[in-house]
């Protein structure tokens, strides 16, 4: 019997996997036996980074170059997996953007997911698999942070809604909520005693998720342990949204 976790002969893109949480992300799903495709806009930070693991492979494009994902595309052929891992942060008070640094948040966290999920779900087999990683503020919010929070709701919603127009074709969608991860990207607030004074009170485990903490939900979520699961958040926050 196949172990219900096992992946081999499974094809996956993970965008933004040159770091952080989607290098953790492609990580386990090689270790579970996938054949990964690492997404980044820089080939040699890619090349460098896969280099002693056999079955992963640079992808080197801008997720918010439609044209750029259809050409990388075409050589990749069919996959079964997409993590659409890539998210920019931005963090500042509604007066302090510009509409146009508004749509290019929005073009990063939301269109290009879409865009991805559409171009990529034309061509996946039957039982694929859409990971979206949005983020706990797809959920809740704080004061400065109006347009991430918002590009985070708006990708939960289209979990949702993809998860209801491509069910039909057994593809499932579904979300992974990160709370605070200790990620190169938050290296000044893991430093931030404040921050950790934080996380004391208002999480259950009482401290930041370790990046490789993320890889496991993942891998159940692409694999035939999830088979009857989609449109669902799968929140890895330390019991955030859960403790108060
Ligand atoms: N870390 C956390 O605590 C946390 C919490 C909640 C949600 N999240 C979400 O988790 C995801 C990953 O976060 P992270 O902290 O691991 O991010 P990160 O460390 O900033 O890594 C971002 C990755 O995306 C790539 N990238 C950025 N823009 C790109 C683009 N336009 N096209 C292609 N690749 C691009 C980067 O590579 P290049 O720069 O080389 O292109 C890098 O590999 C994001 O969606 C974030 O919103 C993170």
């Amino acid at each position: 019997m196949t172990h219900p976790f096992d992946l081999s002969g499974k094809t996956a893109l993970v965008t933004g996997a040159s770091r952080g949480l989607g290098w953790e992300m492609a990580k386990a799903l090689h270790a579970a036996g996938a054949l990964v495709f690492i997404n980044g806009r820089e080939d040699a930070t890619l090349r460098a980074q896969s280099r002693d693991f056999a079955h992963m492979i640079p992808l080197a494009f801008d997720v918010t170059d439609s044209t750029a994902i259809a050409h990388a595309l075409k050589d990749v052929g069919p996959l079964n997996i997409l993590v659409n891992n890539v998210g920019a942060r931005d963090r500042r008070n509604m007066d302090d953007f510009t509409l146009e640094e508004v749509r290019h948040l929005l073009d990063s966290n939301l269109v290009a997911p879409f865009d991805l999920a559409r171009q990529v779900a034309r061509t996946m087999p039957d039982g694929g698999r859409i990971i979206n990683v949005t983020s706990i503020a797809g959920d809740i919010a704080r004061s400065g942070d109006a347009i991430y929070t918002a590009s985070k709701a708006g990708l939960t919603g289209l979990t949702r809604a993809l998860a209801a127009e491509l069910g039909a074709r057994n593809i499932t969608v579904n979300a992974i909520a990160p709370g605070f991860f200790a990620t190169q990207a938050n290296v000044a607030m893991v430093q931030n005693p404040e921050v950790q004074s934080f996380l004391d009170g208002r999480t259950s485990l009482k401290r930041w998720g370790q990046p490789e903490e993320i890889g496991g939900a993942c891998v159940f979520l692409a694999s035939t342990a999830a088979s009857y699961m989609t449109g669902q958040v799968l929140t890895i926050d330390g019991g955030l949204r859960a403790h108060f």
